[in-house]
């Protein structure tokens, strides 16, 4: 692959193409540039070069369809072949976390030792994935060493820099994210670093922020790490509301129309999950702890959210009394709606805790289930995946809602009635109306909605009813 950059129109070479490289890659490819798609995995790549997207994502696929039909993206196994052939170098690989929470950077390192090896030119290596702040410095250190130890004595080493653009992409949202982003962060140390991408982002009308590369890094993660928080406090208002007689919506709306706070992320539920909150809250509180600062209000977050399984699991029991051998009807495996991504998912932690406790699970969920079917494989009578909500609801002693799926609040509670052997439902997600709900002759659990104190009432209203006849 020759080197196709010039700095009039540089090429990009995006290194991980996976649920953030490969949405930036093609992102690039529709604004009208040049990249370049590398992976160490061929049969990943193979599969993106035949115009399959590796995972769900909505609207993906065209978008892939169309950049592969445009000729600007080009695909490759070899990274060192991209690093060679390209100026802008986004790096999106993993970074997964260690056992202590520490962010495991070896991917990172494993790239920054090839760009080393191939610095044919100048080259701006840009962080994507999120990564705990003065990475950048640690991977021009590893590049600057490693390149002088490649070239031979005495010949010069390329210039480089390292930039901070990091990606705020949710799943199931990413073309959204992509073409109309809130806010754009670059974190630079040179002039030339910040032309190049100032030029790469000048289509785009939202406010972008230029920063030192520390700060640029620190930003996605302190965002993250606030996101977290919000879910978390909205969680254990929750639990106060269920004690009092509020409604938690109602509380995070009006709440939440105050500008200084924000509706968004006050949905109480059964915690967050997925690839970025638990691992980016871990590796913060790590990156705190190794620097002296007090992280205790981060250790309470996760605590929040750890608990949210035992709350539902027991919210469950309350419903149906002995769990052991109860069929329950299980809608959702998703970390949220709108992905197939399973990782760190609350709902599979609640379908391992109930078959934990004996009971039999009918799950499913609208694009997960192959994910989850390998993680956790069916059982005869304990653990049966159903291709439909309402397979999954058949005989069942309760259905539950652990994903905020769009097709779940369209259920038809009619049928649903008449196929499950008692009409309970327990909603996770606080995705149906429970007045709808309770119309329909169910009984309904919610997350900090429908509050003992109303549970008590009714019940207390029933009593004097029944003594009354
Ligand atoms: C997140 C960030 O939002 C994104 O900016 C970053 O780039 C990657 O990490 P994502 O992991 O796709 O995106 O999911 P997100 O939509 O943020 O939801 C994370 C978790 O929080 C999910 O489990 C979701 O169900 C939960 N959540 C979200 C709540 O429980 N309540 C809310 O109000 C919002």
């Amino acid at each position: 692959m020759s080197d196709r950059s010039s700095f009039d129109k540089p090429c990009i070479a995006v290194l991980g193409l996976g649920h953030v490289g490969l949405p930036t890659a093609l992102g690039f490819v529709e604004m009208g540039w040049e990249v370049i798609g590398a992976d160490e995995d061929a049969s990943k790549v193979e599969k993106i070069g035949s115009g399959q997207v590796p995972f769900y994502e909505p609207g993906m696929n065209d978008l892939l369809a169309r950049g592969l039909a445009s000729g600007r993206l080009t695909l490759c196994h070899r990274v060192e072949e991209a690093v060679r052939a390209a100026t802008i170098l986004f790096v999106c690989v993993g970074t997964p976390q260690k056992d202590s929470g520490e962010a495991d950077l070896s991917q990172v390192e494993s790239i920054a030792r090839i760009i080393a090896r191939n610095l044919n030119g100048y080259k701006l290596i840009v962080e994507k994935s999120t990564v705990p702040a003065i990475t950048a410095q640690w991977i021009k250190k590893t590049v600057a060493r490693l390149a002088k130890f490649v070239n031979a004595p005495g010949q010069q080493v390329a210039e480089f820099d390292v930039a901070s653009n990091p990606e705020f992409l949710q799943e199931g949202k990413a073309i959204e994210n992509i073409f109309h982003p809130d806010r754009i962060v670059v974190g630079v140390e040179s002039e030339r670093a910040r032309a190049l991408l100032e030029r790469l982002y000048r289509q785009f009308d939202c406010p972008i922020l230029f920063t030192n590369v520390s700060t640029a890094e620190l930003i996605k993660h302190a965002a993250n790490v606030f996101l977290s928080t919000k879910i978390s406090f909205i969680n254990m208002v929750a639990d106060i509301c269920e004690e009092v007689g509020a409604d938690v919506t109602q509380v995070a709306l009006g709440m939440g129309l105050d500008p200084r706070i924000g509706r968004e992320f006050l949905n109480a539920g059964i915690g967050f999950g997925g690839y970025c909150f638990p691992k980016d809250l871990r590796a913060f509180m790590y990156l705190a702890k190794e620097h002296g600062v007090d992280c205790g209000l981060l250790q309470e977050v996760e605590n929040i959210n750890l608990q949210r399984v035992e709350l539902f699991v027991k919210k469950v029991q309350q419903a149906v009394w002995v769990l052991q051998g109860k069929k329950l009807a299980v809608l959702g495996l998703a970390f949220k709606g709108g992905t197939d991504d399973i990782r760190e998912s609350p709902a599979l932690r609640i379908v391992k805790a109930l078959l934990g406790e004996g009971a039999r699970l009918r799950v499913h969920d609208p694009q997960a289930m192959e994910a989850a079917r390998q993680e956790l494989p069916p059982q005869a009578e304990r653990l049966e995946y159903c291709p439909a909500p309402y397979e999954a609801a058949r005989e069942a002693h309760a259905l539950l809602i652990l994903t905020d799926w769009k097709e779940y609040r369209e259920l038809d509670l009619a049928h649903l009635h008449e196929l499950m052997e008692v009409p309970v439902i327990v909603d996770g997600r606080n995705l149906l109306n429970p007045e709808t709900v309770r119309s329909a002759d169910f009984e309904y659990v919610d997350m900090g909605r429908s509050s003992r104190v109303a549970a008590v009432e009714s019940t207390t209203q029933l009593t004097v009813n029944n003594c009354a006849q």
